[in-house]
């Protein structure tokens, strides 16, 4: 009896050290990560461990296989830490990291394409980008033009000041106030409510930052993510306490394409169940 334990538990142990070793991701899907490593310059740090494993042999049976199954391609727009971004040559971060193991459940090829935010739904609704992941917030409006997957996140829409700035402390004095945004997104759809307000759209949420330090404009409202970021990289400014929302973000799929929908709401639910996605989260985002 006690020897048949010890042979189960040594089982058990070695099942233990053999996921361990594997990475977050099935052991099944680490081969067709070839072909997107090829492609592209971008991948994640955690398809890192897969391509060395392609690389190790079977990498022409790889591609093969990746062909027959497929790449699925990302839009996204790498300006948005700690969500997409670039470090050094590769786009990293929370969403990359999910899409790539969304991918990976779904056992095909990942790459990503990078472009300007108020593209990407364009992008998936013409079939060159297979979804849209991109902290994007599930909104009425966007909803007429392509599905969405479950809720991965929650985000709030924030405001960034100057640090000394004694005239705005909350979203009420925004009014007849110069409001910079990133052009398309849901910070610049609320700005546009504001009475009195000009608005001041630029590509990237870091150039509205920018245009802040530089008092060109009175604020910016971005996310409340890649506000914390921008306001400790950049010296003199504040996050306002009051959130100006608060919202959902999710992947965006072509209206109708419900089988991928299917395979990104599976492989979210998986993610989040198994704590996958949280430890995701976590290695981007400190808990305050
Ligand atoms: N959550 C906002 C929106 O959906 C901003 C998203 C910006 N994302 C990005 N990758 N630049 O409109």
């Amino acid at each position: 009896m006690k020897k048949q334990i010890t042979a189960l538990a040594l089982a058990a142990m070695m099942a233990a050290a053999s996921l361990a070793g594997c990475s977050s991701k099935p052991a099944e899907t680490s081969a067709p990560e070839t072909e997107a490593a090829e492609e592209t310059a971008v991948e994640t740090k955690a398809e890192e461990t897969e391509k060395a494993e392609a690389e190790n042999g079977e990498t022409e049976a790889a591609a093969e296989q990746s062909e027959n199954k497929g790449t699925l391609v990302m839009a996204t727009n790498a300006e948005f830490p700690p969500y997409e971004f670039h470090d050094g040559g590769e786009i990293v971060g929370i969403d990359v990291e999910i899409a790539a193991a969304i991918a990976a459940e779904m056992g095909m090829d990942f790459e990503v394409e990078d472009i300007a935010f108020d593209s990407i739904i364009p992008e998936v609704q013409s079939g060159k980008a297979d979804f849209g992941a991109a902290g994007m917030t599930v909104t009425e409006d966007r909803k007429q033009s392509v599905d969405f997957s479950d809720s991965y996140a929650t985000a709030t829409q924030v405001i960034i000041v100057k640090a000394d700035n004694a005239d705005i402390a909350s979203p009420d004095d925004l009014e007849g106030k110069t409001i910079g945004v990133q052009l398309g997104t849901t910070g610049d759809i609320y700005a546009s409510d504001i009475a009195d307000a000009t608005i001041e759209q630029y590509n990237k949420g870091f150039e509205a930052v920018q245009a802040l330090t530089q008092n060109k404009i009175d604020a910016v409202i971005i996310d409340g993510e890649p506000a914390k970021v921008f306001v400790a990289e950049n010296e003199g400014l504040k996050i306002l306490d009051e959130a100006f929302t608060t919202e959902e973000y999710a992947i965006c799929v072509k209206k109708g394409n419900t089988e991928l929908l299917d395979g990104i709401n599976a492989a979210i639910a998986s993610l989040k169940e198994s704590g996958e996605l949280q430890k995701i989260v976590d290695k981007y985002i400190t808990a305050e």
